[in-house]
């Protein structure tokens, strides 16, 4: 048969390359991903190996340091993020424990948000100070702040936008001017919007970290994460680190993972249309005015950053209610909603973060980042908006009617 010229993979949507992207078919022709269940890979022979060890023929050695099935998910989040290049790692706290062991050294300065998930506030605070890196936090919008804070020690800016669980944003290509000016690194965690909605390498950011773990999965199944940017970049920083202290994706998470990329873009198109639904119902009801937080929503504080960098407003929508008691009641009153602490799941979940995720955190460190006890995260699914909405107004009526 006549051999076929290779496709433009540039000019495809982003929903047939999440499906096409990453396969590499083994000599079975396998149709969907083959799982690469190994822990080494075996050599012709004894100077096969040492070759290969030298970087003098390509090959894999050892899962610690590549896989095949992990590398078709390096390779497909990669693609839909517009970097050169994907790490994957164990879980997406690893992902950011690898950008910070491998970029910053004892007596550099990190610049970072008050709002950023809960545990990369407590590796700020704990394992960076003890390394000899001194931390600056930031409130995520104020650029002035951002510019202030910069010293001649500045090697990173680390920010989370939106953040989890506030939804507060910072203008990404402002943030990513003020870092390349000062010659600093700008890392961006893309958790919530994932690249379907946003992608921050194209806006200046260096590289971007995933937890996996939430959209990408998406099922609510498996723990991963990445680092995604420049191949030269990721390649002489992040994948030593990787190779040598070890916090690799396991290849099984990875294929659980690559199915669930398949259908990231159909997911993040159907999470945003009822979170867009439930926002504006939640925000229409007369006991809940000024208490929903959605970037999309018209009144939104920072809607026009919202719609310079996002291509949709995400899945996730906050409820800011009295106090920990309300918050408490209501959660406990819902019906189809269940209580946990992940997010980005085909279900609707809920969380109360002061008391979950970020209930680790000195209270001040949650004051600063703007997390209130009254504030209940909701992670909207993927079920019919209109039930989610019912069981959300049943819980509101329940809750706030008891004052
Ligand atoms: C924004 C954000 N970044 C990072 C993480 C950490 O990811 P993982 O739980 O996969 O380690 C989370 C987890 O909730 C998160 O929400």
């Amino acid at each position: 048969m006549k051999k076929k010229s290779p496709l433009d993979w540039q000019s495809l949507g982003a929903s047939t390359r999440a499906l096409h992207s990453g396969i590499h078919r083994s000599e079975q022709r396998e149709n969907s991903l083959a799982l690469f269940l190994t822990s080494s890979y075996i050599f012709e022979s004894a100077e096969q190996a040492r070759a290969v060890f030298a970087d003098e023929e390509e090959g894999n050695i050892y899962s610690r340091f590549t896989n095949p099935t992990v590398a078709a998910f390096e390779e497909k989040i990669a693609d839909l993020e517009g970097g050169e290049k994907a790490v994957a790692t164990a879980s997406g706290m690893a992902a950011i424990a690898t950008v910070f062991l491998s970029l910053l050294s004892s007596g550099d300065h990190l610049v970072i948000s008050r709002s950023v998930f809960g545990s990369t506030t407590n590796m700020a605070n704990t394992l960076l100070a003890r390394m000899g890196v001194s931390v600056t936090r930031v409130p995520l919008s104020d650029l002035e702040a951002w510019k202030k804070a910069i010293r001649k020690e500045t090697r990173l800016f680390f920010a989370e936008t939106p953040a989890n669980p506030t939804l507060e944003l910072v203008d990404i290509q402002a943030l990513a001017q003020l870092a390349a000016e000062h010659g600093i690194l700008l890392v961006l965690d893309n958790v919530f919007c994932t690249p379907c909605l946003q992608l921050p390498l194209a806006l200046g950011a260096h590289m971007t970290v995933h937890s996996a773990t939430k959209y990408l999965d998406g099922h609510g199944r498996v723990l991963g994460g990445a680092v995604v940017g420049q191949r030269e970049l990721l390649m002489k920083h992040i994948f030593p680190f990787l190779r040598n202290a070890g916090p690799t994706l396991s290849p099984f998470n990875a294929w659980v993972l690559c199915k669930g990329l398949e259908t990231l873009p159909l997911r993040m198109e159907k999470h945003c249309d009822n979170a867009e639904k439930v926002a504006q119902g939640l925000a229409s009801h007369p006991k809940l005015q000024g208490r929903v937080r959605y970037p999309g929503l018209p009144n939104y504080s920072q809607r026009a950053i919202a719609d310079k960098q996002m291509r949709r407003y995400g899945g996730i929508v906050c409820l800011e209610l009295e106090n920990r008691q309300q918050a408490h009641r209501f959660i406990d009153s819902l019906r189809l909603a269940t209580i946990t602490a992940n997010l980005g799941d085909t279900r609707t979940l809920v969380t109360h973060p002061a008391t979950t995720t970020h209930g680790k955190l000195p209270p001040q460190d949650r004051i600063d980042a703007g997390i209130t006890e009254g504030l209940v995260r909701l992670s909207i699914g993927l079920e019919n908006f209109e039930d989610i909405l019912a069981d959300l107004l049943e819980a509101v009526e329940l809750a706030l009617n008891l004052e």
